[in-house]
């Protein structure tokens, strides 16, 4: 189905629940670094996910647990220079908002006063309700983050989808409401049962971008690496990649060194 789209100068919160109400679809996409920002904003993607993947896919961690505050800074920081148009959401590490819901707002601060980004995300519901409202209570945007929680990975101690069972997906249901109520401009549904990210999405009139969760969610969000086919060991069912530049990448860059050892580059034209 085509649906007429707005233009946008600059992607707001604002835009995002417009976008829903419209029933025109929400491109999200992660980007850790200047130049890959560039790329996805000038390609007009709606939401700009600094996301903690960041620890995994730029820093090699096996979980999303390791990364700092200052780190997630440093990246949002560099998205923020490169972006015109997304609206940029940046996520509060591990560590940095789930002790008490005094330190989770002065970790939002600092991210928005030394980022520059424009809004947080933070995965849970119930559980860290006071730093959701502590945080939206100074003026901040936050979006929510339910089902498959990558910061509670020890807790689920698998990556395999979240709430098929009756009660989980209470809870889940119970938690997108709350986080609606508490003035929650948007939730990621990561991992759940497409009939679930559904029910969920039609329950509340904020947008849900699902990655794993679906077609029937206001949008949808990717890793940009893996949408790029950059970590070509990752293969989840819900992973559409557009190119496979591991292979790409790996091959002009052996080309490159067969140039070198022959002495091919540089060339007469490629020197002063
Ligand atoms: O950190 C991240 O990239 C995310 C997405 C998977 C939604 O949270």
């Amino acid at each position: 189905m085509s649906v007429a789209k707005k233009e946008y100068k600059r992607v707001t919160v604002k835009s995002l629940v417009e976008m829903k109400q419209n029933k025109e679809k929400i491109s999200m996409l992660t980007a850790y670094d200047y130049s890959m920002a560039k790329i996805v904003d000038s390609a007009n993607v709606d939401v700009i996910l600094v996301g903690d993947s960041a620890s995994n896919v730029m820093a090699g961690h096996e979980t999303t647990l390791p990364i700092t505050l200052d780190q997630m800074i440093y990246h949002a920081s560099s998205v923020v220079r490169a972006a015109s148009r997304a609206l940029i959401v940046v996520d509060i590490p591990f560590g940095s908002y789930q002790s008490d819901s005094k330190e989770a707002l002065r970790s939002a601060i600092r991210i928005m006063k030394e980022s520059g980004g424009h809004a947080v995300k933070v995965e849970g519901g119930e559980e860290i309700k006071e730093s959701v409202q502590r945080i939206i209570g100074a003026g901040i945007p936050v979006m929510g983050h339910l089902g498959l929680t990558p910061q509670s990975i020890y807790k689920f101690g698998t990556y395999t989808v979240r709430a098929k069972e009756e009660a989980e997906a209470k809870q889940l249901k119970a938690d997108a409401k709350l986080l609606e109520k508490l003035g929650c401009f948007g939730i990621v549904l990561e991992k759940i049962p497409a009939k679930l990210a559904k029910e969920v999405a039609e329950s509340i009139s904020i947008p849900v971008i699902g990655i794993g969760a679906g077609n029937g969610v206001d949008g949808q969000v990717l890793v940009v690496h893996d949408l790029l086919g950059m970590t070509h060991e990752f293969n989840p069912r819900f992973l559409r990649r557009y190119m496979n530049l591991y292979e790409e990448m790996g091959s002009a860059i052996s080309n490159y060194v067969d140039d070198v050892k022959s002495r091919d580059f540089p060339s007469e034209e490629e020197q002063y």
